[in-house]
């Protein structure tokens, strides 16, 4: 029996912000966000929005169709933590109602932590039919103000069911991996922004597909034509079609046509090319897109995944996608709520990028903004609060 992706869920925030505004405003061509970087809106999160809503409002879906009682362990990937001891999970674990007999923690290491959570739970759910894991990515991309990473910000969270009967994909054991020290990405203690020295995470990237790529194909002896479709790390949509072009030439493929670089992951970028970057949730963001919008079946067929985390690590895998998989997508959602988000102006955009939670640890109780079912409330002697909203 072999452990993976039972049910896979997405959220986002409600507001966004045409890049158009923000290229206008920044005296930028629009062509350099839409086409040199691939991303068309950028998710913002409202202040009473953070990784724990958004990542409650990812999972309740998942949770009308699993008994809770089953749910046994609950890892949490997130970059943008709200706490520096207590796991952003067991907030969650509250609002969704889950049984003290589970195993709740938060893991880091840039966008890679989600796919380690991905495989930790696999491994934990080998052998042990009747529970669940509940996988969650949450996180908020935040970048100076005029920086260039700025058009890359976004938000969202990816939350996933990983059991030993999975109805999406299994995962096949193999893994190419790559640990390196290194300082392209990080956000001291004292920022709520990142600092990113982008060209060169952008190259560390790339020279790590080609790594975990054969490292991985040592061990399965699989070839680029093993795979219908690839999803990659999605800091920005292109950076899935300069990794694909450095996986074909690992792969001894030296000129791939465009044709031949969308044909394997064209169909993984239209959520995040509304979104922007979600940090560990970008990776299976591309995924859920992939099952919800393609429109060849995909039943049977073996998917890539390649995960990046700054600092850095590296993961290639893959799995099997399972027969009947698209009766349990929530697609119509993830449609629903790409389609019905309110329009920023450049001027509000600031000025929620402005609003910072208080450090005094006073009472606030923080204005309604439109959220998904859960918000965060306020705060009051140095505790955060979240509440039920729908
Ligand atoms: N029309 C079409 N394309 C245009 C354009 C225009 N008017 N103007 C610029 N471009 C293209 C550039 O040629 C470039 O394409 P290329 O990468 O294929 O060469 C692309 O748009 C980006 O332009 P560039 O000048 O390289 O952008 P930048 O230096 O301002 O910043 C990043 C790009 C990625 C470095 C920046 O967004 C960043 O730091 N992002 C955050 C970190 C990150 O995403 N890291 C990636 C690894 S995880």
């Amino acid at each position: 029996m072999k452990t993976g992706i039972d049910l896979i869920s997405f959220y986002t925030s409600r507001y966004f912000l045409p890049l158009q505004t923000l290229a206008d405003k920044r005296g930028v061509d629009v062509g350099k966000f839409h086409v040199g970087l691939g991303q068309e809106r950028m998710a913002v999160p409202p202040p009473d929005e953070d990784v724990v809503t958004m990542a409650a409002s990812a999972a309740k879906p998942l949770l009308d169709k699993v008994d809770k009682s089953s749910v046994s362990l609950l890892l949490f990937a997130t970059e943008s933590g709200v706490d520096q001891s207590k796991a952003a999970g067991l907030f969650v674990h509250k609002l969704l109602g889950l049984p003290s007999r589970c195993r709740v923690v938060e893991l880091k290491e840039a966008c890679y932590s989600g796919t380690a959570a991905f495989r930790f739970a696999a491994a934990l759910m080998e052998g042990r039919p009747e529970e669940n894991a509940l996988v969650i990515c949450s996180d908020i991309a935040r970048y100076d103000l005029g920086s260039p990473g700025e058009p890359t910000q976004g938000c969202g969270a990816v939350a996933a069911i990983v059991n030993a009967a999975p109805r999406l994909l299994t995962f096949d054991d193999a893994s190419g991996l790559h640990a390196e020290d290194v300082m392209d990405f990080w956000r001291p203690n004292y920022r709520d922004e990142a600092l990113v020295d982008g060209k060169y995470s952008a190259k560390m990237y790339l020279n790590i597909v080609a790594l975990t790529w054969t490292h991985y194909v040592e061990q399965t002896g699989l070839d680029v034509d093993d795979f219908e479709r690839i999803c990659y790390h999605l800091p920005f949509t292109n950076m899935a079609r300069k990794a694909q072009a450095q996986l074909f030439r690992a792969a001894g493929i030296k000129r791939p046509s465009d044709a031949q670089i969308d044909e394997k992951v064209a169909q993984t970028l239209g959520y995040n090319r509304l979104t922007g970057n979600c940090y560990t949730a970008s990776l299976y963001e591309g995924f859920a897109c992939l099952l919800d919008t393609c429109e060849a079946d995909l039943s049977g067929k073996r998917i890539g995944f390649f995960s990046y985390g700054s600092g850095c690590m590296g993961e290639f895998f893959s799995g099997v996608v399972q027969d009947g998989y698209r009766a349990h997508l929530f697609a119509d959602n993830h449609k629903a709520l790409l389609d019905n988000r309110l329009e920023l102006s450049y001027q509000a955009y600031e000025d929620i990028f402005n609003l910072k939670v208080p450090e005094d640890g006073w009472e606030y109780v923080f204005a309604q903004y439109r959220t998904g079912p859960f918000r965060f409330g306020g705060v009051s002697d140095h505790k955060r609060h979240y509440e039920e909203v729908e």
